[in-house]
């Protein structure tokens, strides 16, 4: 009965060991610490854009911390993590976009000429969505930080200068008040120019994340892997490649 056992064992460890032996290790945990912590933030980030408590500020910081960190890594990291390994010219990800809509795209172990272009369009719009709103924020006179704001209110001020001249010349459009002839950096609201940018590339953001995710489904299809999985264990089949 124990020599069974032994064979059953070898048995399950040879096809363990043959799994392994036809699967790579391309995403290390930091990447995908990283994606995991980076999808849930967001949408946090974007579900309390309209609460007026400081939980929305504090996601926001940390998206931001985690793009930062990502950035570092890219250059120290893992070898698929590195910006050397996948950053690419436009025309190779065009040229990739076309063999895709025709069919027959090469195959690549880490991330493939248009998903790097993906990446960083996150790496570029994530910081522009956070640091905009810490600018709206600071215009709103809260000043996160003691002396970042007068730059800011400088520019917010500028805005309101098209905005009151738009206001003498459309007084029933404009929405801004004047206050003892003073020009504010911000309406009544405390909106600025900042929470403009803020707004639009918050939502522009979804477009990246509908083509990223159009991506992903397209490509696990077309080359038969579950890149999904291959997010969460790190590991992809091994495939002769570009
Ligand atoms: C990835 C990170 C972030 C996302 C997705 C995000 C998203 C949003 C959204 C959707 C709104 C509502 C816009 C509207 O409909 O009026 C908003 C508002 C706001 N957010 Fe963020 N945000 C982020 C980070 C931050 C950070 C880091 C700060 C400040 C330090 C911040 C400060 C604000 C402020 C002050 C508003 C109100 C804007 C206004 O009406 O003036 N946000 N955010
Ligand atoms: C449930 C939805 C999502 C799925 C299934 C998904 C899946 C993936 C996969 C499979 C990759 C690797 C792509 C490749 O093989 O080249 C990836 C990378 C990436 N995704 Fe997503 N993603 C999702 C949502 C998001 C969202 C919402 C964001 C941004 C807010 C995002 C940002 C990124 C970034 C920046 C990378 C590059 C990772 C790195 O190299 O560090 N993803 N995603």
């Amino acid at each position: 009965m124990k020599a069974f056992t032994d064979v059953q064992d070898i048995t399950k460890w040879r096809i363990r060991l043959m799994n392994d032996r036809n699967q790579i290790q391309v995403w290390d945990l930091f990447v995908r610490f990283f994606h995991w912590s980076l999808v849930l933030l967001f949408l946090v980030a974007y579900a309390t854009g309209d609460d007026d408590s400081s939980l929305h500020r504090y996601v926001g910081y940390a998206v931001l911390g985690l793009v930062a960190v990502r950035i570092v890594w890219g250059v120290v990291g893992s070898k698929y993590a590195r910006f050397s390994e996948f950053l690419c010219s436009p025309g190779k990800a065009l040229n990739y976009v076309k063999d895709l809509v025709a069919g027959k795209p090469a195959y690549y172990t880490g991330h493939n000429p248009a998903a790097a272009w993906m990446i960083l369009f996150f790496l570029i719009g994530i910081p522009v969505v956070c640091l905009s709103g810490y600018a709206a924020y600071a215009v709103k006179d809260m000043r996160p930080v003691q002396g970042f704001g007068t730059g800011l209110l400088s520019i917010g001020n500028a805005y309101a200068d098209e905005e009151e001249k738009a206001h003498h010349e459309y007084p029933k459009k404009s929405r801004h008040a004047e206050r003892d002839g003073e020009h504010e950096a911000a309406d009544e609201e405390g909106d600025s120019i900042w929470s403009d940018i803020h707004e639009i590339s918050a939502q522009g953001m979804w477009l990246f994340i509908f083509l990223h995710i159009l991506g992903v489904t397209v490509s696990s299809k077309i080359h038969d892997e579950n890149l999904l999985r291959g997010m969460v264990t790190g590991k992809k089949a091994l495939k002769s490649c570009a």
